[in-house]
């Protein structure tokens, strides 16, 4: 139940027993188009995909130099840890970031954002973190933010690192230029592989204006994929073959029932972990489907707590970034939930605090957990 990286079904496990391919066959054509191709499915685009062969950063990182120069305006909203990295980012690039604050817990409004671009009508780019992994917290408007970007023809960029493939994440709908994500995640195969999508505005600036880099230089995967459905580097096979089997799993459930399992089995934690005297950290219109992020009980140790939930219940929750460190506690909700993980998580958080001296009722929680997972 980490935020990531999320369990692996054996059936992703297994699809990285296949040969090490020459990654200059026709073999690895066949591969890396039908990676590609359920890419576009689930991220429901038409647009170029790259796969790298890198963790989530990577992704981000290539989201990032191949858009913005010194001097960019850039708007940003920043509440958390991701956020934060993001923003930092961009400034590296010498950009004038125009960061949008809120504490951590809460997202900036959409008024905000509008406000924000009403100020400066020279925006380059907006960048936003979809799911702010470090707190908790999701934002629910991105289906309107193009009618801001597309007023001055700015770009539209997405971090869903920790939540594409778990929730509605439109992207050609919704306009979104550049939206990356980690395979580690919400789509449930091995860490190492970051999908990131580009639309033809976006590929275009990035073929006439390429970053002075080599491996992240997105213009280099275009051209090798449209000559010869190649990568420009050698791809990491083994995760690509892991990979496709987890977005074909995504794929044969449907996209719709996908979503559904996520959204109710986040909403069975909440209300489940909330029926045994737990407090979520997140602002609930604010609240993530992905990460469950919840507030300490007065003197509960964080290290003695998740060792416990560990050592006796085998279920493994992650701690609090910076400041949050030892204030609140994070349940990944992602990948291959079930009712299952729900039930068995609240269960043993709840042995987990009785162990610990705190008085629970575990059978509230189950009962409030399971009447919401009825219609799954
Ligand atoms: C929102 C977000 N962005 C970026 C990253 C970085 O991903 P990685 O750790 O795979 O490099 C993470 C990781 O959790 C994340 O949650």
């Amino acid at each position: 139940m980490l935020p990531g990286p999320t369990n692996v079904p054996n059936r992703v496990m297994r699809a990285m027993l296949a040969p090490i391919i020459n990654h200059r066959s026709d073999d690895f054509v066949e591969l890396y188009s039908d990676v590609v191709d359920k890419t576009q499915q689930v991220f429901q685009t038409q647009n170029d995909i790259v796969a790298l062969s890198a963790s989530g950063t990577g992704a981000v990182e290539a989201g990032v130099i191949n858009l913005i120069k010194k001097d960019d305006k850039v708007i940003i909203p920043v509440n958390g840890e991701f956020s934060n990295r993001l923003s930092q980012l961009i400034a590296g690039q010498g950009a004038n970031v125009i960061k949008l604050e809120t504490p951590p817990g809460q997202n900036a409004t959409f008024d905000q954002v509008k406000e924000a671009f009403d100020n400066n009508k020279d925006i380059k780019a907006f960048y936003v973190v979809h799911n702010e992994t470090s707190t908790g917290t999701m934002v629910n408007y991105l289906d309107k933010v193009s009618d801001l970007t597309s007023r001055n023809d700015s770009f539209y960029v997405v971090d869903s690192v920790s939540l594409l493939g778990g929730t509605e994440l439109p992207v050609d709908k919704w306009n979104i230029d550049v939206c990356m994500t980690g395979a580690q995640k919400a789509i449930a195969a091995p860490p190492g592989i970051s999908p990131i999508s580009v639309s033809p505005k976006a590929k275009k600036y990035m073929i006439e204006n390429p970053p002075p880099t080599m491996y992240f230089n997105l213009a280099r995967y275009f051209h090798y994929y449209e000559e010869s459905k190649h990568t420009p580097f050698t791809p990491a096979l083994p995760l690509l073959y892991a990979y496709r089997e987890a977005l074909e799993i995504i794929l044969e459930e449907g996209l719709e029932s996908v979503f559904k399992r996520h959204k109710t089995c986040s909403d069975a934690l909440y209300s489940g972990l909330s029926a045994i005297g737990l407090t979520p950290f997140a602002k609930e219109e604010d609240r993530s489907i992905s990460i469950v992020a919840l507030n300490y009980l007065e003197g509960l140790q964080d290290k003695i707590f998740r060792d416990t939930l560990a050592k006796k219940f085998k279920v493994l929750v992650a701690g609090g970034f910076g400041d949050l460190k030892g204030k609140v506690f994070r349940v990944g909700c992602m990948g291959e939930v079930s009712p299952y993980h729900v039930m068995r998580t609240i269960s043993a958080i709840s042995s987990t605090l009785a162990m610990m001296g705190y008085d629970t009722d575990a059978q509230a929680g189950l009962k409030t957990a399971e009447e919401k997972l009825k219609d799954l």
